[in-house]
C-alpha cells in the first residue's frame, strides 16, 4: 500500500497524549505542577515534552541495576533505545531463533516509566550475527525480511520509532557497498521499510545515518533516497540524524539540513547525539544542535548515545551530559535552557 494512502498517527501528539494519562508521564512532563502556565521545565525529558518532543537516551539493560545509572535515566530521560540489544546478532543469533531479552527489559522499564522507545535497528551491514555473513542473493534477502518481521513483529505497537535501516551510505552520497547492497542490490533499503510497515503499521519508520550533520555529499545522497521513496509510495517516516560530534564541529548548516528534510514531508530526529569534548565549547556545540532541533517544527525529539561519560562508547571523548559521576555538565545546562526557550 503506498504510504500516501496511509494516515500515520503523529508521534509526538501520540506519545504526549499516552504520557498524559499516566501519573507517570504527568510527572515526567511536569503538567501536572503548573497547568497551562509557561515556566521552566528542570528536567531534560519535562523540558522537551512541552514543545511535544521526547528526549531520549541509549540505554544498556545489564546496567540498570546501577542506582545511580538508572535513577538519572527515570529522572531525566522520556525516551529509550537499546544500544545494542535489538540489534540482528542480540535478537536472532541463529536463523529464526529469537532472543528478547535483553528488549524486552527495556521495553518494560520505558513502559513502568512513562517513556517511549526508539527500536534501533533492524539491519545493519555491522553486527550481524555470523551465520548472515555468508549469506547471498535472495537467501540474504529472505533473510533481512525475516528478521525484520520477527523482531518488528514481536515489539508491533510498543515502538514509537524504528531505524529500520542504518548507515547505508558512503561519504560521496552513493550506496554502501555492504553485503545487503551486494547481494540483494538496490532494492534492499525499501524492501526493508515494507516490510517495517506491514510487521508494525503504526510505528514512524526511519532511516538512520551518521555524518549528516549539515548539507553536504552524504546527505545529499540520502536526501535523494527520500525524495524518490515519497515519490513512489515506499512507506519511509522519518530521518535520524545520529550526531556524533565534537566540540569544533562544522554545524554551520545543520539546521537548514534538518529542515530541508522535514520540507520533503518526513519527521527528523537527533538519534545518538553524543560531542566530545568540555566546559563551555562543549556546552556551546550542544546549544547549537537543541536550538537547531526545536527551531525545526518536524524534530520531533532527541537522543542522546549514553546518559555518562562512564558507559560512553567514546568514553576518553567525554562527549555525554553527565560526568562519570553523574554530575550534570555545563552542556547540561545548555542543552535545558535550549530546550526551555521552545516555541
Ligand atoms: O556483548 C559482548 C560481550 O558479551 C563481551 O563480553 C564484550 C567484550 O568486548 O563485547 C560485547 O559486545 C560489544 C557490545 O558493544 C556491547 O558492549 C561489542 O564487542 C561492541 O562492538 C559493541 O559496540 C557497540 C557498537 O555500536 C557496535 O554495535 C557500541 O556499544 C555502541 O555504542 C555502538 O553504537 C553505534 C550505533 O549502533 C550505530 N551508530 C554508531 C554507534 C557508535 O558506534
Amino acid at each position: 500500500m503506498p504510504s500516501t494512502s496511509r494516515v500515520r498517527p503523529s508521534r509526538r501528539l501520540a506519545w504526549s497524549a499516552a504520557a498524559a494519562v499516566t501519573s507517570a508521564g504527568l510527572a515526567a512532563t511536569g503538567l501536572l505542577a503548573f497547568p497551562g502556565s509557561a515556566h521552566a521545565a528542570d528536567t531534560l525529558g519535562a523540558a522537551a515534552a512541552e514543545s511535544g518532543r521526547y528526549y531520549g537516551a541509549a540505554v544498556a539493560p545489564h546496567l540498570l541495576g546501577e542506582g545511580d545509572y538508572a535513577g538519572t535515566l527515570n529522572r531525566e530521560f522520556n525516551s529509550i533505545v537499546a544500544e545494542n540489544v535489538m540489534k540482528w546478532d542480540a535478537t536472532e543469533p541463529n536463523r529464526g531463533q529469537f532472543n528478547f531479552s535483553g528488549g524486552d527489559q527495556l521495553v518494560s522499564h520505558a513502559q513502568n516509566n512513562g517513556m517511549s522507545v526508539r527500536g534501533h535497528t533492524l539491519v545493519w551491514h555491522a553486527q550481524q550475527p555470523g551465520w548472515v555473513q555468508g549469506l547471498t542473493g535472495n537467501n540474504l534477502r529472505q533473510a533481512m525480511l525475516d528478521h525484520i518481521d520477527g523482531v518488528a513483529g514481536h515489539y508491533a505497537g510498543k515502538i514509537d520509532s524504528w531505524d529500520v535501516v542504518n548507515e547505508a551510505f558512503e561519504w560521496d552520497g552513493s550506496r554502501r557497498q555492504s553485503n545487503l547492497q551486494q547481494q540483494i542490490g538496490n532494492g534492499w533499503i525499501e524492501d526493508a521499510f515494507r516490510a517495517a510497515d506491514a510487521a508494525d503499521p503504526g510505528a514512524t519508520l526511519c532511516y538512520n545515518d551518521y555524518g549528516t550533520d549539515g548539507v553536504n555529499a552524504k546527505s545529499d545522497g540520502i536526501y535523494r533516497m527520500v525524495q524518490d521513496f515519497l515519490a513512489r509510495g515506499v512507506p519511509i517516516d522519518c530521518v535520524g540524524f545520529q550526531s556524533h560530534l565534537d566540540s569544533n564541529s562544522d554545524l554551520g548548516s545543520y539546521r537548514q539540513n534538518l529542515q530541508r528534510f522535514a520540507d520533503l514531508g518526513v519527521d527528523v530526529q537527533i538519534t545518538e547525539l553524543d560531542i566530545g569534548g568540555s566546559g563551555s565549547a562543549q556546552a556551546n556545540a550542544y546549544r547549537t544542535v537543541t536550538e537547531a532541533c526545536v527551531a525545526v517544527s518536524r524534530c520531533t525529539g532527541i537522543t542522546t548515545w549514553g546518559i555518562t561519560d562512564k558507559y560512553s562508547w567514546r568514553g576518553q571523548d567525554t562527549p555525554l551530559l553527565f560526568d562519570g559521576n553523574y554530575q550534570k555538565k555545563q552542556a547540561y545546562t545548555a542543552v535545558l535552557e535550549a530546550l526551555n526557550s521552545a516555541p
